[in-house]
């Protein structure tokens, strides 16, 4: 559906996308993370046609992204970054003038129309303006413009920020539903590292430009980032000794009756370090393992934390 090789972007002497190659199956849902000024946006303006890569390439839905724009943007949906539609029209008017430039005649936009306000509950809301909708109905209705004409490939460009919790899990239940009601491959961005974990088959970690992860989430977890595990100890000192003998331990970290680190397997760490305080006679109370997140594997690949780097 997408295949890409070596994309570049240049806004001047701003590298923004350095060498970005990547292939995108049909049907697949695929969450792009990366920091602010990570180049996520420049990307998916390229591939949606938007601007011209500096160099290297782009194919998608089939076509390539500069010499067939036109082609390109027929087969495909785009929610931009905080855009959509314009303030005071009526939610109804905007999806039906979307259907009329993508050429649907009266009688399909009308179909179509009807279906996308039912599928993302929009039906008490057709004839208000748009400017009077709430950050979340203004999303749905993004979602929808960007459905309007039925492309197989949709990309949404943080479609949650800012978003109450509540809104954003509704807004995703509605986006699941017509993924799996159209059998869409769907490209996303999100500064929620949760909703990237829970939804997405895939996670592209995209840093600086540069692609540096590309898996499932749960393997890029197992793989880079490992458990974290915490004890609680009378004696810190001796127990992080201890916990620093474990394989794959690292970021021991003893506290005031507390030791925390890293490893390559929570329980299996646990089990040994209680073992090995108890026949050295080292006090041990609880244990604890934690689960990795894509934050910690962001950090493991980086240095830095994408939460914090997020915030700012
Ligand atoms: N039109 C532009 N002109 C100049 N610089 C830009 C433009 N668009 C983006 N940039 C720069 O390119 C880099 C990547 O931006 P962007 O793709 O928006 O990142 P992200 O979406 O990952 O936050 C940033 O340094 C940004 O300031
Ligand atoms: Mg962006």
């Amino acid at each position: 559906m997408i295949q890409t090789k070596g994309l570049t972007k240049d806004f001047g002497a701003v590298h923004a996308v350095r060498g970005i190659t990547l292939a995108i199956e049909p049907g697949e849902l695929v969450a792009v993370l990366g920091p602010n000024g990570a180049g996520k946006t420049t990307t998916m303006r390229m591939l949606t046609t938007l601007i011209a890569p500096t160099s290297g390439s782009a194919e998608v839905a089939g076509h390539d992204v500069v010499r067939s724009p036109g082609e390109v943007r027929r087969r495909i949906g785009y929610v931009g970054q905080g855009n959509g539609a314009g303030h005071q029209h009526r939610v109804a008017d905007e999806l039906h003038s979307q259907a009329a430039i993508y050429g649907l005649s009266r009688a399909d936009a009308r179909t179509r129309v009807g279906s996308l306000v039912e599928a993302l509950d929009l039906g008490d809301l057709v004839k208000r303006k748009v400017s009077e909708l709430s950050g979340g109905q203004r999303r749905r209705l993004d979602v929808a413009m960007g459905l309007v004409h039925a492309p197989g490939l949709l990309f949404l460009d943080e479609p949650s920020t800012g978003l109450a919790p509540q809104n954003r899990a509704n807004l995703w239940e509605h986006i699941l539903r017509m993924r799996a009601e159209h059998d869409m491959t769907i490209v996303l961005t999100t500064h929620y590292l949760d909703e990237a974990d829970s939804m997405a088959e895939r996670v592209v970690i995209v840093d600086q430009g540069e692609v540096i992860a590309d898996d499932t989430a749960s393997s890029l977890k197992s793989k880079l980032a490992g458990d974290r595990v915490a004890f609680s100890t009378g004696s810190p000192s001796d127990l992080a000794a201890i916990v620093s003998q474990l394989p794959g331990s690292s970021e021991v970290e003893a506290t005031d009756g507390e030791v925390r680190a890293r490893v390559a397997d929570g329980p299996v760490a646990v089990a040994e370090v209680l073992r090995a305080a108890f026949e050295k006679g080292i006090a041990a109370g609880s244990a604890q393992t934690f689960r990795p997140t894509l934050d910690d594997v962001f950090l493991s690949l980086t240095g830095r934390s994408l939460r914090e780097e997020n915030a700012k």
